[in-house]
């Protein structure tokens, strides 16, 4: 099958490599070629490191041999049987490429959007309707497993469910959300905790490395091997029930962004690209973090693979 991915930014690439992991045929268009040539080199570099750590059976050169790059977006879409928008979250980017793709797309593609917030398919109700949705990858997109189909009630159940097993084929893990709700499923439930997290932070009962800790040493240490529900079964839904009720009263519940973030937004404290946020990183200390967390992520990958925790 030919896959068209459209745009070679922060997720582009990474989207490219899924589906050349799956054995398709794959263009990356872009309108910079720059863009188009280092997408190209990373994808390479992750599949090199990919097949050193035995998580691709084969060699990073065949995989590549299936991928082409080209600034021609007629070139790029024609004969592909599914195209994914990976542009700026603009709606005027977005709008003036859906008026190109209608003319330049094969009638049977489909089209699908990476957009972590726009509800696209109803901003453009005749723009291929049926067969345009949401996809909504995750950042590394080629390491990490979930993929969010979200669809609404014009979209055809055979379109998803079509994408829903090319995805499985290609080794991910889609869900399908019924209707468009802000932030999708991801962001919600990971805000949930963060409103909690700012909270507690600014209330001064815990630092942030401290709070840090009890995401990656107790929740996420677990939850990547049993999800929500199952947790609860384990706990007991009686005890669910005596500590809901005590906790669910006292837990944050504003709706404002915290003072503790406007304050740190307005001194220049952005995170990691502006050198300090929460925490402060020089440029060594910026390599070392982001160089640990991708190793960290494919190791996490490969026992993923082997264990399939979704599975059960
Ligand atoms: N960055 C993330 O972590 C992340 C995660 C999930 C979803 N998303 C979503 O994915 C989309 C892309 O985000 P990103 O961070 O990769 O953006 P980005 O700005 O890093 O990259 C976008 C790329 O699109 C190219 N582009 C712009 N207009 C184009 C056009 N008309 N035709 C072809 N190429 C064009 C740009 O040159 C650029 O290379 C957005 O909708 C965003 O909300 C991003």
């Amino acid at each position: 099958m030919k896959v068209t991915v459209i745009g070679a930014g922060v997720m582009g690439p990474g989207i490219a490599q899924i589906w050349l992991m799956g054995g398709h045929e794959v263009v990356l268009t872009d309108l910079v070629q720059k863009a188009l040539e280092e997408g190209k080199e990373s994808i390479y570099n992750s599949l090199q490191t990919m097949k050193a750590m035995d998580i691709i059976k084969n060699d990073a050169e065949l995989y590549m041999s299936k991928l082409e790059i080209s600034t021609s977006l007629e070139q790029a879409v024609k004969a592909a049987k599914l195209v994914i928008e990976v542009v700026p979250e603009r709606m005027d980017i977005k709008q003036q490429l859906y008026g190109q793709l209608d003319k330049l797309c094969e009638k049977d593609a489909i089209i699908v959007s990476n957009t972590s917030s726009l509800p696209l398919p109803e901003i453009f109700p005749n723009f291929r309707t049926g067969k345009f949705f949401v996809a909504h990858f995750f950042n590394p997109p080629q390491i990490l497993p979930l993929v969010e189909l979200v669809r609404n009630e014009t979209t055809e159940t055979e379109a998803v469910e079509w994408l829903r097993k090319e995805l499985e084929l290609c080794g991910k893990t889609p869900i399908v959300v019924n209707g468009f709700i802000k932030g999708f499923l991801v962001n919600r439930m990971q805000l949930a905790m963060t409103r909690e997290a700012l909270n507690l932070l600014d209330q001064g009962v815990v630092s942030a490395e401290d709070l840090d800790k009890t995401t990656m040493a107790a929740v996420g240490f677990k939850s990547a091997w049993q999800g929500i529900f199952n947790t609860m079964d384990f706990v007991g839904l009686d005890t669910v029930a005596f500590v809901n009720n005590i906790i669910f009263p006292d837990l944050c519940n504003d709706t404002s962004v915290p003072k503790i973030v406007t304050d740190k937004v307005s001194e220049g404290k952005l995170g990691i690209k502006t050198g300090e946020g929460f925490y402060k990183y020089d440029q060594g200390k910026r390599e070392e973090v982001t160089q640990k967390r991708l190793t960290v992520l494919l190791e996490q990958l490969k026992l993923w693979n082997k264990y399939k925790p979704c599975d059960v």
